[in-house]
Formats: C-alpha cells, structure tokens, sequence
C-alpha cells in the first residue's frame, strides 16, 4: 500500500525551537522514570550486561525489530538492542509466538541481539545514569508529530533531548520529512554546537535495500528519504544565543 507524503502548516523549523531548546537545556528533565522502563532496563543490565562489553547498538523506536535483526547482522561482533513501546508492533514478524508473549515480562534475546518493550526517553537516561554509552543510536522513521503544536512529541523537541546529546554516542536519524530532520540538526547545533549535515538518501542506496520497514514503506511510495548523523564524543559548547521566540 502507498504511503501519504507528510502534511504539515509547518514550511520550515518551527519558531519555538530556540525557546524550547534553551529551556530544556537549563532545566534538567525531572520526572520520575517510569517503573515499567526501569524493571526493563534492570532485565536488560541483568540477561546481557557481559555481552555489552564489546560495544552495543541501539536502534530506538525499533518497530517490528526488523531493523535491529538487520543491524546484528550486519555487525556480527557487536550487541544489538531494539526497544519499542508498541507491544503490538515489537517482535511483530520477527518472534514466535512464545517469544512474543514473554517480551511482556521483559526481554527476548537471540544471538547477538534483543528487543525490549520500554519506553525511549526513559531508556536514555537510564543510560546516562548507568554511563552505559551505546556505540551508536539509530533512531529510524521516528514519529514525525507534523502538526506544529506536536512539535514537543519531536524527539528534538522533547525535554529528554539534552540528555539523549550528552550520552555522547554517535547517532543517525533518518525520516521521510525533511523539516524534521532539519530541525534535529538545528537543536543539535544549539546543544552542542555542531550542526549535523542533512543528506537525501540516494536511489542506488535505497535499491541495494532498506534499514526498517518504514524505509521500505516510503521509498516504494516515492518519498524522499533523509537521513543525519551527530557525531559521537561532542564536547558541548556552551548555549549560543537564541533567535526567535513562541
Ligand atoms: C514510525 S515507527 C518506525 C519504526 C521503525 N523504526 C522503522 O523504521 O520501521 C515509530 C516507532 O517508534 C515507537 N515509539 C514512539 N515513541 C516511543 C517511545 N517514547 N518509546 C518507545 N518507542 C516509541 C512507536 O511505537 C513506533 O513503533
């Protein structure tokens, strides 16, 4: 089935970006983790913490897990987590079905690879707490929230968002709307102080095949697809000052 091209009122970055940036960036998220995320994530510590040692990928916001699966892979010496809120979508294709039911209680792990219903923003600073530093985070196709007073569902609009740039791990984002990822790059500039190229995934790539099902859905659709990647290690500059305003 075809895929609608994104429709937003929103022509380019949204014009509180500034202002929530610098908000969440003097304001350290407080509130409290959710229990659910938190037994996860001890089930997590607990089934693969010797399998860590070697450098683990994250592929947050994983879908079905397919792109995790793909990603451990593709990196055979490495551990591969995926974890998604969805308990429909999680392991959807990917699992049995007794492997399916016991993600209800916490993790499924194969090989080199897991999936994990938790909730992301949490996982990351539960990351953070832990200073376990993923070697790189994908976070594919994620939510667009097109409609302009979504903006704060945006991951970069999200007050987690410091927190996700001062894990300091590589990460690559990629999403069928360009203001998205154009807006990423912009939140990451104002964190960080580097600003992110954003790139359109070429045909010939997209052809040799996709990371996630999503990719798959929007390149046989016809969409342009983007993708960007923050450097890992960012030593953070001080906030610049702000432009714009709500
Ligand atoms: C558009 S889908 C993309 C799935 C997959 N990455 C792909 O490219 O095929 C976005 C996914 O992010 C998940 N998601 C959104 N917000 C989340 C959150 N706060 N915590 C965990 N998962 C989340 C949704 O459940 C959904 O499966």
């Amino acid at each position: 089935m075809r895929s609608r091209e994104i429709i937003s009122s929103q022509k380019s970055s949204h014009k509180s970006l500034n202002k929530v940036l610098a908000r969440h960036s003097q304001n350290l998220w407080q509130q409290p983790i959710k229990a659910h995320t938190r037994e996860a994530f001890n089930a997590f510590l607990g089934a693969c913490q010797s399998s860590l040692e070697s450098g683990f990928i994250l592929d947050a916001g994983c879908g079905t897990g397919a792109s995790s699966l793909l990603l451990a892979q593709q990196h055979p010496d490495k551990f591969v987590l995926g974890i998604d809120k969805s308990p429909q979508r999680l392991g959807r294709g990917e699992l049995t079905v007794g492997e399916k039911d016991s993600l209800s209680n916490g993790l499924v792990q194969r090989d080199n690879w897991a999936l994990l219903r938790a909730e992301v923003a949490d996982f990351w600073r539960l990351l953070a707490e832990y200073k376990l530093i993923p070697e790189k985070i994908c976070i594919y196709y994620p939510n667009p929230w097109p409609k302009s007073a979504h903006f704060k569902r945006r991951w970069h609009g999200h007050p987690v968002f410091p927190t996700l740039l001062k894990l300091g791990a590589p990460i690559e984002v990629r999403s069928n709307w360009k203001i998205y990822l154009d807006e990423f790059a912009l939140a990451t500039e104002i964190i960080t102080g580097q600003l992110p190229v954003v790139e359109r995934l070429s045909g010939a790539e997209l052809e040799s095949g996709s990371v996630s099902p999503f990719e798959k859905k929007y390149f046989q659709s016809g969409h342009d697809l983007w993708s960007l990647m923050v450097a890992g290690d960012t030593n953070l500059a001080p906030i610049p000052s702000f432009r714009g305003g709500e």
